[in-house]
Protein backbone atom coordinates (compact mmCIF):
# COMPACT_ATOMS: atom_id res chain seq x y z
CA UNK A 1 0.00 0.00 0.00
CA UNK A 2 1.47 3.73 -1.07
CA UNK A 3 2.09 5.87 2.27
CA UNK A 4 -0.51 8.81 2.63
CA UNK A 5 2.53 11.12 2.77
CA UNK A 6 3.85 10.32 -0.78
CA UNK A 7 0.16 9.96 -2.36
CA UNK A 8 -0.46 13.60 -0.95
CA UNK A 9 2.84 14.41 -2.87
CA UNK A 10 1.96 13.43 -5.84
CA UNK A 11 -1.22 15.46 -6.30
CA UNK A 12 0.37 17.92 -4.78
CA UNK A 13 2.54 18.26 -7.50
CA UNK A 14 0.63 16.89 -10.07
CA UNK A 15 -2.06 20.03 -9.11
CA UNK A 16 0.91 22.66 -8.84
CA UNK A 17 1.98 21.89 -12.45
CA UNK A 18 -1.88 21.89 -13.88
CA UNK A 19 -2.23 25.28 -11.59
CA UNK A 20 0.69 26.57 -13.12
CA UNK A 21 -0.79 27.97 -16.59
CA UNK A 22 -3.42 29.35 -14.29
CA UNK A 23 -3.46 32.81 -12.64
CA UNK A 24 -3.96 32.40 -9.20
CA UNK A 25 -7.69 34.12 -8.59
CA UNK A 26 -5.80 37.30 -6.38
CA UNK A 27 -4.04 38.30 -9.74
CA UNK A 28 -5.10 41.07 -11.01
CA UNK A 29 -4.71 42.48 -15.55
CA UNK A 30 -4.68 46.11 -15.90
CA UNK A 31 -3.85 48.60 -18.44
CA UNK A 32 -1.96 51.75 -18.15
CA UNK A 33 -2.01 55.27 -19.91
CA UNK A 34 -0.15 58.89 -18.44
CA UNK A 35 -2.12 62.51 -18.64
CA UNK A 36 0.46 63.92 -20.64
CA UNK A 37 0.65 60.84 -23.43
CA UNK A 38 -3.14 61.10 -23.97
CA UNK A 39 -5.28 63.72 -22.89
CA UNK A 40 -4.16 66.55 -25.01
CA UNK A 41 -6.29 69.76 -24.55
CA UNK A 42 -3.34 70.90 -23.14
CA UNK A 43 -4.61 74.19 -22.14
CA UNK A 44 -8.50 73.68 -22.04
CA UNK A 45 -11.04 74.43 -19.14
CA UNK A 46 -8.52 76.22 -17.23
CA UNK A 47 -5.37 73.53 -17.55
CA UNK A 48 -2.03 75.48 -17.50
CA UNK A 49 1.39 74.66 -19.11
CA UNK A 50 3.39 71.63 -17.80
CA UNK A 51 7.47 71.35 -18.04
CA UNK A 52 7.10 68.99 -21.05
CA UNK A 53 4.15 71.50 -23.11
CA UNK A 54 7.08 73.94 -22.70
CA UNK A 55 9.81 71.79 -23.62
CA UNK A 56 8.02 70.37 -26.81
CA UNK A 57 6.62 74.15 -27.48
CA UNK A 58 9.64 75.85 -27.32
CA UNK A 59 12.50 72.41 -28.66
CA UNK A 60 9.98 70.88 -31.37
CA UNK A 61 13.15 69.19 -32.50
CA UNK A 62 14.13 67.29 -29.59
CA UNK A 63 10.87 64.88 -29.99
CA UNK A 64 11.63 62.26 -33.16
CA UNK A 65 8.92 63.18 -35.14
CA UNK A 66 8.38 66.97 -34.02
CA UNK A 67 5.00 65.64 -32.67
CA UNK A 68 3.56 67.42 -29.93
CA UNK A 69 1.34 66.47 -26.77
CA UNK A 70 -1.26 69.60 -27.65
CA UNK A 71 -3.86 66.48 -28.92
CA UNK A 72 -1.97 63.74 -28.52
CA UNK A 73 -4.82 60.55 -28.26
CA UNK A 74 -7.40 63.39 -26.83
CA UNK A 75 -8.42 61.05 -24.24
CA UNK A 76 -9.93 64.41 -22.71
CA UNK A 77 -12.58 64.36 -24.98
CA UNK A 78 -12.57 60.65 -25.52
CA UNK A 79 -12.55 58.90 -22.70
CA UNK A 80 -15.69 57.04 -22.64
CA UNK A 81 -13.99 55.21 -25.75
CA UNK A 82 -10.78 54.52 -23.78
CA UNK A 83 -12.98 52.83 -20.87
CA UNK A 84 -14.92 50.41 -23.57
CA UNK A 85 -11.99 49.35 -24.79
CA UNK A 86 -10.63 48.02 -21.56
CA UNK A 87 -13.68 46.87 -20.28
CA UNK A 88 -13.95 45.05 -23.83
CA UNK A 89 -10.54 43.37 -22.85
CA UNK A 90 -11.98 42.31 -19.45
CA UNK A 91 -9.21 44.52 -17.62
CA UNK A 92 -9.59 44.58 -13.55
CA UNK A 93 -8.03 48.14 -13.68
CA UNK A 94 -6.72 50.98 -15.74
CA UNK A 95 -3.53 52.74 -14.53
CA UNK A 96 -4.35 56.67 -15.38
CA UNK A 97 -2.40 59.73 -14.07
CA UNK A 98 -4.23 62.97 -13.14
CA UNK A 99 -2.83 65.79 -14.56
CA UNK A 100 -1.53 68.42 -11.82
CA UNK A 101 -1.86 71.77 -13.85
CA UNK A 102 -5.93 70.28 -14.33
CA UNK A 103 -6.58 70.40 -10.73
CA UNK A 104 -4.28 73.16 -9.91
CA UNK A 105 -3.73 75.79 -12.57
CA UNK A 106 -1.32 77.87 -10.25
CA UNK A 107 0.82 74.38 -9.00
CA UNK A 108 -0.53 75.72 -5.69
CA UNK A 109 -3.52 74.29 -3.41
CA UNK A 110 -5.23 77.46 -2.68
CA UNK A 111 -7.22 77.39 -6.18
CA UNK A 112 -8.94 74.62 -7.52
CA UNK A 113 -9.84 74.39 -11.28
CA UNK A 114 -13.58 72.70 -11.05
CA UNK A 115 -13.65 72.00 -14.28
CA UNK A 116 -10.43 69.86 -14.10
CA UNK A 117 -12.08 67.97 -11.05
CA UNK A 118 -15.07 67.55 -13.15
CA UNK A 119 -13.23 65.78 -15.92
CA UNK A 120 -11.70 62.79 -13.51
CA UNK A 121 -15.41 62.66 -11.73
CA UNK A 122 -16.73 61.76 -14.88
CA UNK A 123 -13.82 59.44 -16.03
CA UNK A 124 -14.06 57.55 -12.84
CA UNK A 125 -17.52 57.88 -12.73
CA UNK A 126 -17.25 55.35 -16.45
CA UNK A 127 -14.30 53.42 -14.19
CA UNK A 128 -17.19 53.27 -12.17
CA UNK A 129 -19.92 52.05 -14.27
CA UNK A 130 -18.06 49.57 -16.11
CA UNK A 131 -16.38 47.37 -13.11
CA UNK A 132 -12.91 48.96 -13.62
CA UNK A 133 -10.46 49.73 -11.00
CA UNK A 134 -9.02 53.03 -10.98
CA UNK A 135 -5.03 53.10 -10.21
CA UNK A 136 -4.18 56.46 -10.22
CA UNK A 137 -0.63 57.94 -10.60
CA UNK A 138 -0.44 61.55 -9.18
CA UNK A 139 2.79 62.81 -10.61
CA UNK A 140 3.83 61.17 -14.16
CA UNK A 141 6.50 63.95 -14.78
CA UNK A 142 4.12 66.29 -15.67
CA UNK A 143 5.30 69.17 -13.29
CA UNK A 144 3.82 72.96 -12.94
CA UNK A 145 5.84 74.48 -15.25
CA UNK A 146 5.36 77.87 -12.84
CA UNK A 147 6.53 75.27 -10.19
CA UNK A 148 10.03 75.12 -12.46
CA UNK A 149 10.32 78.27 -13.22
CA UNK A 150 9.61 79.76 -9.42
CA UNK A 151 11.18 77.12 -7.64
CA UNK A 152 13.46 75.12 -9.98
CA UNK A 153 11.40 72.32 -10.07
CA UNK A 154 12.35 68.84 -8.14
CA UNK A 155 15.69 70.11 -7.20
CA UNK A 156 14.59 72.43 -4.50
CA UNK A 157 13.16 71.14 -1.50
CA UNK A 158 9.96 73.02 -1.39
CA UNK A 159 8.52 71.22 -4.19
CA UNK A 160 8.17 68.32 -1.80
CA UNK A 161 5.66 70.24 0.35
CA UNK A 162 3.71 71.74 -2.65
CA UNK A 163 3.71 68.38 -3.91
CA UNK A 164 2.29 67.36 -0.51
CA UNK A 165 -0.67 69.74 -0.68
CA UNK A 166 -1.44 68.81 -4.52
CA UNK A 167 -1.78 64.70 -3.16
CA UNK A 168 -3.88 66.09 -0.35
CA UNK A 169 -6.05 68.25 -2.76
CA UNK A 170 -6.50 64.90 -4.90
CA UNK A 171 -7.06 61.93 -1.67
CA UNK A 172 -9.58 64.83 -0.68
CA UNK A 173 -11.31 65.42 -4.25
CA UNK A 174 -11.97 62.00 -5.29
CA UNK A 175 -11.74 60.10 -1.87
CA UNK A 176 -15.14 58.12 -2.98
CA UNK A 177 -13.51 57.38 -6.22
CA UNK A 178 -10.02 55.85 -5.46
CA UNK A 179 -8.22 53.31 -3.34
CA UNK A 180 -5.24 52.51 -5.35
CA UNK A 181 -2.84 55.50 -5.16
CA UNK A 182 0.70 55.87 -6.66
CA UNK A 183 2.36 59.02 -5.88
CA UNK A 184 5.18 59.28 -8.41
CA UNK A 185 5.74 57.23 -11.58
CA UNK A 186 10.00 56.33 -12.25
CA UNK A 187 11.70 58.87 -10.51
CA UNK A 188 14.75 57.34 -12.49
CA UNK A 189 13.65 59.08 -15.70
CA UNK A 190 12.47 62.09 -13.89
CA UNK A 191 15.79 62.95 -12.55
CA UNK A 192 17.90 61.71 -15.28
CA UNK A 193 16.75 63.10 -18.26
CA UNK A 194 15.11 65.78 -16.68
CA UNK A 195 17.54 67.26 -14.48
CA UNK A 196 20.58 64.90 -15.20
CA UNK A 197 21.25 65.06 -18.93
CA UNK A 198 18.75 67.10 -19.91
CA UNK A 199 17.38 65.18 -22.78
CA UNK A 200 13.63 65.19 -21.34
CA UNK A 201 11.70 68.16 -19.99
CA UNK A 202 12.71 70.91 -18.33
CA UNK A 203 15.64 70.27 -19.58
CA UNK A 204 18.38 70.81 -17.09
CA UNK A 205 21.44 69.35 -17.09
CA UNK A 206 23.85 68.69 -13.80
CA UNK A 207 24.94 64.95 -13.79
CA UNK A 208 26.26 63.78 -10.86
CA UNK A 209 24.82 66.24 -8.40
CA UNK A 210 20.90 66.70 -9.68
CA UNK A 211 20.03 63.42 -9.80
CA UNK A 212 20.79 62.95 -6.11
CA UNK A 213 19.14 66.35 -4.99
CA UNK A 214 16.17 64.96 -7.35
CA UNK A 215 16.40 61.55 -5.93
CA UNK A 216 16.20 63.00 -2.16
CA UNK A 217 13.16 65.64 -2.74
CA UNK A 218 11.39 62.85 -4.73
CA UNK A 219 11.61 60.35 -1.79
CA UNK A 220 10.64 62.96 0.58
CA UNK A 221 7.59 64.43 -1.25
CA UNK A 222 6.55 60.87 -1.81
CA UNK A 223 6.38 59.91 1.90
CA UNK A 224 5.15 63.48 2.82
CA UNK A 225 1.90 62.43 0.48
CA UNK A 226 1.63 58.79 2.16
CA UNK A 227 1.93 60.39 5.33
CA UNK A 228 -0.90 62.83 4.80
CA UNK A 229 -2.96 59.39 3.31
CA UNK A 230 -2.29 57.48 6.56
CA UNK A 231 -3.30 60.29 8.98
CA UNK A 232 -6.10 61.86 7.20
CA UNK A 233 -7.79 59.19 4.80
CA UNK A 234 -6.76 55.80 5.65
CA UNK A 235 -8.99 54.87 8.40
CA UNK A 236 -11.97 56.30 6.19
CA UNK A 237 -11.14 55.68 2.77
CA UNK A 238 -9.36 52.33 3.70
CA UNK A 239 -6.70 52.84 -0.15
CA UNK A 240 -3.61 51.68 -0.85
CA UNK A 241 -0.35 53.82 -1.48
CA UNK A 242 2.93 53.28 -3.00
CA UNK A 243 5.42 54.95 -5.82
CA UNK A 244 6.06 53.43 -8.70
CA UNK A 245 9.71 52.57 -9.52
CA UNK A 246 11.61 50.89 -12.46
CA UNK A 247 14.37 49.50 -13.88
CA UNK A 248 15.86 47.37 -16.80
CA UNK A 249 17.59 43.73 -15.66
CA UNK A 250 21.46 43.82 -15.34
CA UNK A 251 22.66 40.69 -15.47
CA UNK A 252 26.29 40.05 -15.13
CA UNK A 253 28.47 39.21 -18.18
CA UNK A 254 30.47 36.33 -16.01
CA UNK A 255 30.27 34.93 -13.12
CA UNK A 256 33.42 36.52 -11.46
CA UNK A 257 32.97 38.51 -8.37
CA UNK A 258 34.10 42.10 -10.18
CA UNK A 259 31.10 41.79 -13.09
CA UNK A 260 28.73 40.14 -9.87
CA UNK A 261 29.74 43.15 -7.96
CA UNK A 262 29.14 45.66 -10.89
CA UNK A 263 25.79 44.57 -12.02
CA UNK A 264 24.54 44.63 -8.40
CA UNK A 265 25.83 48.12 -8.26
CA UNK A 266 24.14 49.09 -11.52
CA UNK A 267 20.62 47.87 -9.82
CA UNK A 268 21.07 49.87 -6.87
CA UNK A 269 22.49 53.08 -8.82
CA UNK A 270 19.05 52.52 -10.91
CA UNK A 271 16.55 51.36 -8.82
CA UNK A 272 18.06 51.29 -5.19
CA UNK A 273 18.78 55.12 -5.11
CA UNK A 274 14.70 54.91 -4.77
CA UNK A 275 13.71 51.84 -3.37
CA UNK A 276 16.23 51.31 -0.70
CA UNK A 277 14.82 54.11 1.28
CA UNK A 278 11.28 53.62 0.85
CA UNK A 279 11.51 50.17 1.36
CA UNK A 280 14.62 50.16 3.77
CA UNK A 281 14.84 53.80 5.48
CA UNK A 282 18.02 55.02 3.82
CA UNK A 283 19.84 55.31 0.57
CA UNK A 284 22.01 52.15 -0.62
CA UNK A 285 25.41 51.41 1.35
CA UNK A 286 26.86 51.35 -2.14
CA UNK A 287 25.67 54.57 -3.35
CA UNK A 288 26.74 56.21 0.00
CA UNK A 289 30.14 54.88 0.18
CA UNK A 290 31.04 55.45 -3.88
CA UNK A 291 29.57 58.83 -4.03
CA UNK A 292 31.28 59.65 -0.70
CA UNK A 293 34.61 58.76 -1.95
CA UNK A 294 34.55 60.03 -5.59
CA UNK A 295 33.36 63.11 -4.05
CA UNK A 296 36.54 63.89 -1.52
CA UNK A 297 38.35 63.14 -4.20
CA UNK A 298 37.01 65.83 -6.05
CA UNK A 299 37.93 68.34 -3.24
CA UNK A 300 34.46 68.41 -1.82
CA UNK A 301 33.78 68.58 1.48
CA UNK A 302 30.49 66.49 1.66
CA UNK A 303 29.00 64.25 -0.53
CA UNK A 304 26.92 64.99 -3.71
CA UNK A 305 24.69 62.88 -2.35
CA UNK A 306 22.85 64.72 -0.04
CA UNK A 307 22.79 62.72 3.48
CA UNK A 308 18.75 62.00 5.56
CA UNK A 309 18.97 62.71 8.31
CA UNK A 310 17.51 59.98 11.60
CA UNK A 311 14.58 61.73 11.34
CA UNK A 312 13.84 61.63 7.65
CA UNK A 313 15.29 57.99 7.39
CA UNK A 314 12.54 57.01 10.09
CA UNK A 315 9.74 59.01 8.32
CA UNK A 316 10.36 57.71 5.03
CA UNK A 317 10.94 53.68 6.11
CA UNK A 318 8.03 51.89 5.32
CA UNK A 319 5.92 54.27 3.06
CA UNK A 320 4.48 51.59 0.84
CA UNK A 321 1.57 49.24 1.00
CA UNK A 322 2.86 46.95 -1.94
CA UNK A 323 5.59 47.61 -4.30
CA UNK A 324 4.92 48.97 -7.92
CA UNK A 325 7.31 47.98 -10.06
CA UNK A 326 7.80 48.37 -13.94
CA UNK A 327 10.23 46.62 -16.14
CA UNK A 328 10.54 46.26 -19.88
CA UNK A 329 14.00 44.84 -21.45
CA UNK A 330 17.32 43.79 -19.80
CA UNK A 331 21.28 44.12 -20.55
CA UNK A 332 24.18 42.50 -19.63
CA UNK A 333 26.69 44.45 -17.19
CA UNK A 334 30.59 44.34 -17.04
CA UNK A 335 32.87 45.46 -14.04
CA UNK A 336 35.01 48.48 -15.41
CA UNK A 337 37.78 50.70 -13.83
CA UNK A 338 36.85 53.86 -11.91
CA UNK A 339 36.26 56.86 -14.26
CA UNK A 340 40.05 59.18 -13.47
CA UNK A 341 38.10 61.94 -11.20
CA UNK A 342 36.81 64.84 -13.27
CA UNK A 343 33.78 66.74 -13.73
CA UNK A 344 31.09 64.93 -11.78
CA UNK A 345 28.71 62.23 -13.76
CA UNK A 346 26.42 59.67 -12.37
CA UNK A 347 27.95 57.17 -14.98
CA UNK A 348 31.45 57.54 -13.68
CA UNK A 349 29.93 57.52 -10.04
CA UNK A 350 28.64 54.16 -11.51
CA UNK A 351 31.46 52.62 -13.25
CA UNK A 352 29.87 49.53 -15.35
CA UNK A 353 29.83 48.38 -18.45
CA UNK A 354 26.37 47.83 -20.09
CA UNK A 355 25.48 46.49 -23.38
CA UNK A 356 22.17 44.45 -24.86
CA UNK A 357 23.00 40.91 -26.91
CA UNK A 358 22.46 41.80 -30.28
CA UNK A 359 20.47 38.43 -30.49
CA UNK A 360 17.94 39.32 -28.16
CA UNK A 361 14.35 40.38 -30.21
CA UNK A 362 13.73 44.12 -30.58
CA UNK A 363 11.37 45.55 -32.83
CA UNK A 364 12.30 48.21 -35.80
CA UNK A 365 15.00 49.15 -33.43
CA UNK A 366 12.71 50.77 -30.83
CA UNK A 367 14.18 50.81 -26.78
CA UNK A 368 12.73 47.69 -26.09
CA UNK A 369 14.20 44.02 -26.41
CA UNK A 370 11.92 40.88 -25.57
CA UNK A 371 13.74 39.34 -22.35
CA UNK A 372 10.92 37.70 -20.37
CA UNK A 373 14.08 36.27 -18.31
CA UNK A 374 14.63 39.49 -17.01
CA UNK A 375 11.41 39.73 -15.71
CA UNK A 376 11.51 36.95 -13.30
CA UNK A 377 15.16 37.63 -12.34
CA UNK A 378 14.22 41.08 -11.16
CA UNK A 379 10.99 39.81 -9.21
CA UNK A 380 13.39 37.56 -7.63
CA UNK A 381 16.20 39.99 -6.71
CA UNK A 382 13.32 42.21 -5.45
CA UNK A 383 12.71 39.47 -2.54
CA UNK A 384 15.98 39.12 -2.08
CA UNK A 385 17.23 42.71 -1.49
CA UNK A 386 14.05 44.26 0.22
CA UNK A 387 12.05 41.15 1.63
CA UNK A 388 8.90 39.28 1.09
CA UNK A 389 6.78 42.26 -0.05
CA UNK A 390 3.54 41.72 -2.32
CA UNK A 391 4.11 43.24 -5.68
CA UNK A 392 2.22 44.67 -8.76
CA UNK A 393 3.61 45.53 -12.14
CA UNK A 394 2.35 48.59 -12.90
CA UNK A 395 4.34 48.70 -16.95
CA UNK A 396 5.49 46.63 -19.36
CA UNK A 397 4.75 46.81 -22.47
CA UNK A 398 6.81 46.46 -26.12
CA UNK A 399 7.12 48.91 -28.69
CA UNK A 400 6.99 49.48 -32.91
CA UNK A 401 7.26 51.94 -35.31
CA UNK A 402 4.43 50.47 -37.90
CA UNK A 403 2.00 50.87 -35.51
CA UNK A 404 0.53 47.56 -37.05
CA UNK A 405 -2.91 45.72 -35.98
CA UNK A 406 -1.52 42.37 -36.60
CA UNK A 407 1.09 42.83 -33.63
CA UNK A 408 2.22 39.26 -33.13
CA UNK A 409 5.90 40.55 -31.54
CA UNK A 410 3.42 42.51 -28.71
CA UNK A 411 1.32 39.15 -28.04
CA UNK A 412 5.31 36.90 -27.47
CA UNK A 413 6.38 39.91 -25.72
CA UNK A 414 3.29 39.95 -23.61
CA UNK A 415 3.08 35.83 -23.25
CA UNK A 416 6.14 35.26 -22.25
CA UNK A 417 6.36 38.13 -19.52
CA UNK A 418 2.94 36.82 -18.38
CA UNK A 419 4.63 33.35 -18.14
CA UNK A 420 7.73 34.63 -16.33
CA UNK A 421 4.95 36.01 -13.54
CA UNK A 422 3.36 32.29 -13.33
CA UNK A 423 7.22 31.39 -12.78
CA UNK A 424 7.80 34.19 -10.17
CA UNK A 425 4.54 32.91 -8.60
CA UNK A 426 3.95 29.42 -8.75
CA UNK A 427 8.35 28.18 -8.97
CA UNK A 428 9.91 31.22 -6.93
CA UNK A 429 6.81 32.04 -4.35
CA UNK A 430 7.20 35.59 -5.43
CA UNK A 431 3.70 37.65 -4.20
CA UNK A 432 3.04 39.04 -7.25
CA UNK A 433 -0.73 40.41 -7.16
CA UNK A 434 -0.62 42.27 -10.93
CA UNK A 435 0.22 42.99 -14.03
CA UNK A 436 0.14 46.07 -16.14
CA UNK A 437 0.37 46.51 -20.11
CA UNK A 438 2.05 49.76 -20.87
CA UNK A 439 -0.08 50.59 -22.97
CA UNK A 440 -4.08 50.41 -23.15
CA UNK A 441 -3.84 52.67 -26.21
CA UNK A 442 -1.06 54.38 -28.26
CA UNK A 443 0.16 57.42 -26.41
CA UNK A 444 2.61 60.25 -27.52
CA UNK A 445 5.62 58.41 -26.62
CA UNK A 446 8.04 61.32 -25.15
CA UNK A 447 10.97 62.05 -27.32
CA UNK A 448 9.56 59.29 -29.32
CA UNK A 449 6.04 61.32 -30.37
CA UNK A 450 3.48 59.80 -31.80
CA UNK A 451 6.16 57.45 -34.00
CA UNK A 452 6.03 54.60 -30.86
CA UNK A 453 3.21 52.44 -30.70
CA UNK A 454 2.93 50.60 -27.54
CA UNK A 455 -1.46 50.17 -27.39
CA UNK A 456 -3.15 47.13 -26.87
CA UNK A 457 -5.33 49.24 -29.04
CA UNK A 458 -4.31 51.50 -32.11
CA UNK A 459 -4.84 55.38 -32.10
CA UNK A 460 -4.69 56.79 -35.84
CA UNK A 461 -2.83 60.06 -35.33
CA UNK A 462 -3.21 60.93 -38.74
CA UNK A 463 -7.12 60.83 -37.79
CA UNK A 464 -8.60 64.56 -36.45
CA UNK A 465 -11.16 61.80 -35.03
CA UNK A 466 -7.83 59.82 -33.13
CA UNK A 467 -9.98 56.93 -34.47
CA UNK A 468 -8.75 53.86 -31.86
CA UNK A 469 -9.05 50.19 -33.60
CA UNK A 470 -8.15 46.78 -31.06
CA UNK A 471 -4.76 44.86 -32.17
CA UNK A 472 -4.02 41.47 -32.34
CA UNK A 473 -2.49 41.75 -28.88
CA UNK A 474 -5.96 43.11 -27.72
CA UNK A 475 -8.16 39.78 -28.69
CA UNK A 476 -5.49 37.42 -27.19
CA UNK A 477 -5.25 39.28 -24.02
CA UNK A 478 -9.18 39.37 -23.74
CA UNK A 479 -9.03 35.43 -24.23
CA UNK A 480 -6.38 35.03 -21.24
CA UNK A 481 -8.05 37.30 -18.89
CA UNK A 482 -11.42 35.35 -19.48
CA UNK A 483 -9.62 31.69 -18.97
CA UNK A 484 -7.55 33.24 -16.45
CA UNK A 485 -4.64 31.03 -18.52
CA UNK A 486 -2.04 31.25 -20.94
CA UNK A 487 -2.23 28.25 -23.29
CA UNK A 488 -4.83 27.42 -26.13
CA UNK A 489 -5.39 24.01 -24.19
CA UNK A 490 -6.99 25.67 -21.25
CA UNK A 491 -10.41 26.62 -22.01
C1 LIG B 1 6.98 55.48 -18.76
C2 LIG B 1 5.91 55.71 -19.79
C3 LIG B 1 6.46 55.41 -21.18
C4 LIG B 1 6.87 53.95 -21.20
C5 LIG B 1 7.32 53.41 -22.54
C6 LIG B 1 7.85 54.29 -19.02
O1 LIG B 1 9.18 54.64 -18.80
O2 LIG B 1 6.42 55.44 -17.47
O3 LIG B 1 5.43 57.01 -19.66
O4 LIG B 1 5.59 55.74 -22.18
O5 LIG B 1 7.90 53.76 -20.28
O6 LIG B 1 8.49 53.97 -23.00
Amino acid sequence: MMRPLIVLSCLLSVSLAWNSNYFPDNFKFGAATAAQQVEGAWDEDGKTETIWDKFVHQNPDRIGDRSSPDIASDSYHKYKEDIALAKAIGLDHYRMSIAWTRILPTGFADKINQAGVAYYKKLFAEMKANGIEPMVTLHHWDLPQSLQDSYGGWLNETITDLFADYARVCFELFKDDVKIWLTINEPKNLCHSGYGTGGGAPGVRGSGVNEYICARNIVLGHAKAYHIYDQEFRAQNNGRVSIVIDTDWYEPNTNSGEDVEAAERVLQFNFGLYGNPVYKGNWPEVIINRVGNRSSLEGLETSRLPAFTDEEIQFIRGTYDFMAVNYYSSNMVEAKPDADIGDPNFDSDISATTYRESSWPTCNGTHIVDTPWGLRSFLNWLKTTYGDIEIVITENGRSDKTGVLEDDHRVTYIQGHLSACLDAIFTDGINLTGYTVWSLIDTWEWSGGVSIAMGLNRVNFSDPERTRTPRKSATWLTEVIKNRCLEDTCS
